[in-house]
């Protein structure tokens, strides 16, 4: 399947995109064209001349007027998937039964159902599934996370993370109920993510307040988040706010803060602040730009090639979507939300596997 390139001295993967999805023209197309070991093959859209479109503007060798024929392309060896989130769990599953490996854009799934359904499939066809979360691939996300593991804020006691910006698009699924739109959704599953990431836990009761908007979504949640052994955290979705991408981790002994572009930096160096026990003493860190979109692809396109494992199994997809969806229950119905004792990952997905073969 994986072909030799001339513009690649090693092996290469040959990717196929569902859809023209704006973020795969800023981001993801760029992003595989220029990473080491994969190629863009192939793009589809509902509409042919769309696809044309896009493949000149891009140099994309083929195109498909319908997702279901991109799928049925032989010379294709993963796909990435940019559609709307109800259309998540179902292309998905349709690659990895075609055969392919799957890089779908977050969330995941509309719930973790849904997301166990995904990774059963991608397991049981013994295909590579991740969840484009990018931000954990910039190396100031990857310092960030080692500097808590290592313990060098002492015991991480509080943690707030917080993602809005001011929708103005009429018509844009993200207002939809029906299509996975809200805020929650959108960007409130990088603030659960980095949580799980940095706590290196899962939530034990979450507590959420939303304003709901006029087509039903959740314009805004806010989520208050517990931890075992004491540890609470925030987590912060809008669609009405000004811009807001930071995070702040708060240990014993030191604090780390990003005060913008947590997520989503773009190419410019990244930095952090750093506080010690005073207070008043702070120091920035900046690291180098880099293109995270990149750094994902080329280690999805490593992990397909067979050198690495995925660094992020989608098993932690199903993690996310469950706090997601207490997140959710809890603001409908008022209340805290308790979650199962059970493992979100292994045990969930041995069973749904189980139901799949
Ligand atoms: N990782 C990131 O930085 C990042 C940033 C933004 C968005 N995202 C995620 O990427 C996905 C796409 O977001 P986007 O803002 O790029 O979306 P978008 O521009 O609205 O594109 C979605 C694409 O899906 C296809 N599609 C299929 N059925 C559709 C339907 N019923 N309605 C609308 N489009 C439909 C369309 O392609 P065709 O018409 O060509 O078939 C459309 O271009 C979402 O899951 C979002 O959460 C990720």
């Amino acid at each position: 399947m994986l072909e030799q390139d001339a513009a690649h001295p090693t092996r290469v993967v040959r990717w196929g995109i569902l859809g023209t999805a704006h973020i795969a023209q800023v981001a993801l197309i760029p992003a595989i064209q220029q990473s080491r070991n994969g190629v863009v093959a192939a793009i589809a859209s509902r509409d042919p001349i769309q696809a044309e479109v896009v493949a000149q503007v891009y140099g994309i060798p083929r195109t498909y007027g319908s997702y279901a024929a991109l799928l049925d392309d032989p010379e294709l060896d993963a796909i990435y998937i940019p559609l709307p989130n109800h259309l998540h769990a179902e292309w998905t599953i349709r690659a990895l039964q075609a055969g392919k490996h799957v890089l779908c854009e977050k969330p995941l799934a509309l719930n973790a159902e849904q997301a166990q359904h995904m990774v059963a499939t991608a397991r049981a066809h013994e295909r590579l599934l991740m969840e484009a979360f990018m931000y954990r691939f910039h190396p100031r996300s990857q310092e960030i996370h080692a500097l808590v593991q290592q313990g060098a804020l002492g015991h991480l006691l509080l943690a707030r993370a917080s993602f809005s910006f001011r929708h103005t698009r009429p018509h844009d699924y993200r207002l939809d109920p029906a299509m996975g739109g809200g805020a929650l959704l959108d960007v409130g599953c990088y603030g659960v993510n980095v949580l799980r990431w940095m706590l290196n836990a899962e939530p034990e009761v979450v507590h959420a307040y939303t304003v709901y908007g006029e087509t039903g979504i959740d314009v805004t949640t806010v989520g208050m988040l517990r931890f075992p052994d004491g540890r609470i955290a925030t987590v912060e979705a809008s669609f009405a706010t000004a811009v807001q991408q930071s995070l702040a981790l708060i240990g014993t002994s030191a604090t780390i803060e990003v005060p913008h572009t947590a997520f989503a930096p773009g190419t410019a160096p990244a930095s952090y602040l750093w506080r010690g026990a005073d207070a008043r003493d702070g120091s920035n860190v900046t690291l180098d730009g880099v293109d995270e979109y990149q750094l994902m692809v080329e280690h999805f396109s490593d992990a397909v090639l067979g050198d690495t494992e995925l660094a992020y199994p989608p098993e932690d997809s199903i993690c996310t979507m469950r706090v997601l969806d207490a997140l959710a229950e809890s603001a409908l119905a008022e209340a805290p939300i308790t979650l199962p004792m059970q493992p979100c990952d292994t045990l969930a997905v041995a069973e749904a596997v189980a139901a799949v073969a």
